[in-house]
């Protein structure tokens, strides 16, 4: 499947035509009922390969290092996770020593509730440290919000020294509500990052369900170019623009490790959905193209995991991360439209020429994305997360009664 990446790679600078474009993105409206990110085609390509950590010019031992897990080294905060630590919000489900001081130690927590990675990555030298898309506990049923595995992070911070300096959002998430504010507050007012396009975002949630501009104006505290730097401690860090799933969306380069949000999962789940208000196929797409075409050795860390029933495991710890040379070879989204084109193009060889199989592949995977998107339903947690996201994780402010209230959009069928 070396071709898949060939084929990823020579995508990247092309751009799909307008008229696809135009047709993609009208059907891409606010206006259908939406599904989580939901499990998605279940072919069996999950990898139990063991890739060493191996940063560039160093060669590794790669018994050193235990399937995805755990590499320790002396210099390094090495804090314990017994297996039975999946209930424990203070324990990392998967844990990543860097074995140089050049690449950080990435500690996993997977929130089940929503499904959700929370990432903290700190500089094993400074123990300077950021989190990623943390999560505040919210039960839509009775409404109440809790903290348990926000308190988990910031236990786990406290107990492993680790300073932290920032927090970063990939997107405004629609499946889950962010703890980041309350994180901040916890944490001595620390900045909240997310990617500037958020303004756009912004404008048409706080359209959709009547959030004052006040409540979301200027509510982070950083806002990201494309390509932006920023340190960790003495770790090197960048801002990647990756739209698509929404127009906000980020991802965080920290050394070799990409915090890619929703824009790929693990290859067994494939892409991220892309009808979100703003959301666009294409740019997903070329997006993914965009991942693509980094360093094979790229770990890849995503907002969720949703395993597919075939899945080889289906325990987190095993799924923590992927490398960008096994996406391209098995991200189930783009392997099944590469293998519906040659099937399709080897039937069609009398008939002449076939068009570029990028060009194809683009198109193919243009068109299913949107097709299949129209199919799924609404995040269970749509209208909470969007109202109070888009706030930076802001809750309503009380009314002259007290209240703190959400809106519903009710979506009523002609005549009644
Ligand atoms: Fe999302």
């Amino acid at each position: 499947m070396q071709n898949c990446l060939a084929v990823a790679h020579r995508c990247r600078a092309r751009s799909v035509s307008k008229p696809i474009h135009r047709a993609l993105t009208k059907v891409s409206s606010y206006g259908r009922i939406l599904t989580p990110h939901p499990p998605l085609e279940a072919i069996p390509i999950h990898s139990r390969s063991t890739p060493a950590y191996r940063p560039a010019g160093q060669i590794i031992n790669p018994s050193a290092f235990s399937a995805r897990r755990f590499a320790t080294r002396a210099t390094a905060p090495a804090p314990e996770t017994p297996a039975s630590a999946e209930s424990d919000p203070s324990q990392p489900t998967c844990t990543a020593i860097s074995p140089t001081l050049e690449q950080p130690n990435v500690y996993s927590f997977f929130e089940r509730g929503t499904s959700t990675w929370q990432y903290v990555i700190a500089d094993p030298n400074t123990l300077k440290a950021v989190i990623v898309d943390p999560v505040l506990d919210y039960d839509p049923a009775s409404g109440a919000i809790s903290t348990t595995t926000a308190d988990g992070l910031l236990a786990f911070v406290k107990s492993n020294n680790l300073d932290i300096v920032m927090l970063l959002e990939t997107h405004a998430h629609a499946d889950h509500i962010t703890a980041a504010q309350y994180l901040s507050k916890k944490l001595g007012g620390i900045p909240v990052a997310i990617g500037k396009r958020i303004v756009t975002v912004q404008e048409r949630i706080a359209k959709i369900y009547g959030v004052p501009r006040e409540w979301w104006d200027g509510a982070f505290h950083k806002y990201w170019e494309d390509g932006e730097r920023f340190k960790i401690g003495e770790i090197e860090c960048s801002v990647i623009h990756l739209p698509g799933h929404t127009p906000d969306h980020v991802g965080y380069m920290c050394g070799e490790n990409l915090f890619v949000g929703d824009t790929i999962f693990y290859p067994d789940v494939g892409s991220a959905r892309a009808d979100f208000p703003g959301g666009s196929p294409t740019d997903l797409y070329n997006s993914i193209q965009r991942v693509l075409a980094m360093s094979p050795n790229t770990r890849v860390y995503a907002g969720h995991d949703y395993p597919p029933p075939t899945a080889v495991s289906t325990n987190e710890a095993d799924r923590c991360y992927s490398l960008v040379s096994e996406q391209c070879e098995k991200n189930v989204h783009l392997k099944a439209r590469l293998q519906e084109i040659t099937a399709s193009t080897s039937l069609q060889t009398q008939a002449g020429p076939s068009d570029d199989l990028a060009e194809k592949l683009m198109t193919a995977f243009i068109e299913w994305r949107a097709k299949r998107d129209r199919a799924l339903g609404a995040p269970r947690l749509i209208h909470p997360a969007l109202q109070i996201n888009i706030c930076a994780g802001k809750l309503p402010r009380a009314d002259s009664e007290g209240r703190r209230l959400l809106k519903i959009p009710l979506r009523i069928p002609e005549g009644l």
